[in-house]
Order: structure tokens, then sequence, then C-alpha cells
């Protein structure tokens, strides 16, 4: 019986110590953090959150540093604000996802939604020319990170570094030149609560690894 009850007992540690926030460098490494976990019974309303983005953005002015000020208030908000959870649109059966705008606002550059595809749905290879942040809510969702490899003559030649099965309540940051695809996984669709900053539309490419080719969208 002890035996029983200590199994579930490290399970359960190990399940409550390991990692589920992380930031995705410019050159598409990864690295792990542990945030603090914000149980409270006052809510967290999206008003105050996005004063408190607001407040980040004009204080602070490196995407990174404002990466690791915001993602602790994304889990704050999705650990107290259940609501935002069913804030979502069934996936298109046409094109196998959906996408729900929870904040927008004309000249502010905060993107706020929340994205559902259907399993077993790839991305294209991007990068997202803007600090992004996603959580994941509901299903799985195989994250791979790419990296520029450029040869003299394939100078957008991009190879596979690594990837990472996210599942619900990880975080995960991006800085602007993180290079990523995303493929759906399991049975059920998956969500995502997704934040954008400002998009340098210059900057932001869809890249063919097998061609070798990235073309702006
Ligand atoms: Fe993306």
């Amino acid at each position: 019986m002890f035996d029983v009850i200590k199994e579930l007992l490290d399970a359960d540690k190990n399940e409550t110590s390991e990692c589920q926030d992380w930031l995705v460098q410019n050159n598409s490494s990864y690295e792990e953090y542990y945030l603090e976990e914000n149980i409270s019974d006052k809510p967290y309303r999206l008003y105050r959150f996005l004063t408190d983005l607001e407040d980040i953005l004009d204080n602070i002015a490196d995407d990174y540093d404002r990466l690791k000020a915001i993602c602790p208030l994304v889990r704050k908000l999705l650990n107290i604000s259940y609501w935002l959870q069913l804030e979502y649109d069934s996936p298109s059966p046409d094109v196998g996802w959906s996408v729900k705008t929870l904040y927008q606002e004309p000249n502010y550059p905060i993107t706020i939604q929340t994205v559902a595809w259907l399993p077993n749905h790839a991305s294209p290879v991007h990068n997202h020319a803007a600090w992004g942040v996603v959580g994941i809510i509901q299903g799985q969702e195989n994250n791979r990170f790419w990296r520029r490899n450029p040869t003299p003559e394939n100078p957008e030649r991009i190879e596979l570094i690594n990837e990472k099965i996210l599942v619900p309540g990880d975080i995960i940051g991006f800085m602007p030149d993180a290079i990523h695809s995303v493929e759906t996984m399991g049975d059920y669709p998956t969500v995502t609560f997704n934040i954008y900053g400002e998009a340098d539309f210059s900057r932001r490419y869809q890249f063919d690894p097998i061609n070798h080719t990235a073309k702006n969208f």
C-alpha cells in the first residue's frame, strides 16, 4: 500500500516539477525556465492584463526581456481566467483551423487570439518577425525549431535543430527571428492562446526547407 502511495507521490512530484515554460531565441535554440504559479481567488481581468502588458512595452525595449516579463502574466491569466480557455471557434472543416481574435486595436502593436486546429495538421515553416507568446489550452502540438544554415548556392537554406511536444499548460515565447513549424497531434483539436507584438512584415518569411527558398507572407 505504502509503495503505491509513494509511486503516486513521486509521479505527482515529477509532474509538478517538469518544466512548462520555454523561450525560443532568435537562433531557434530554446531555454527552459520555471515560472511561479499564480494561484489566487482574485480575478485577473483581461483589461488589467492588457494594462500590465502596455506597461511592459512602455518600460522594456528589449524583446527578450519583454518575453521574460510577459510570459508570467500569460500564465497568471490562463490560470485564473478560465473563461478564456473556452473562447475559441471550432476549426473550420474546410481549412482545418480557425482563429478568434480576442483583442486587436488599430495602431497598437498587440494581437491576442485563440487558434484551434484539427489534429494532424501542419503549418508551414515560418518566423513571425514579432515577439510572440503561445499557451497550450487543449490538445498537443509538435513544435519543430529550425535555423538558418546558408550555403553559397542556397542562401535561404534552413535546417531542423530540435523539436518539442507541447501539452496543455505549456507556455512558449518566441523571439522575432525564431523559425518554427507546428504539427497538431492526438485525437482532438489543439487550442492555443496566442499574443503577438507588431510584425515587421519585410522580415517575416515562410521557408521551404526542401527547395531552400524563403518568401515574405
Ligand atoms: Fe508560428
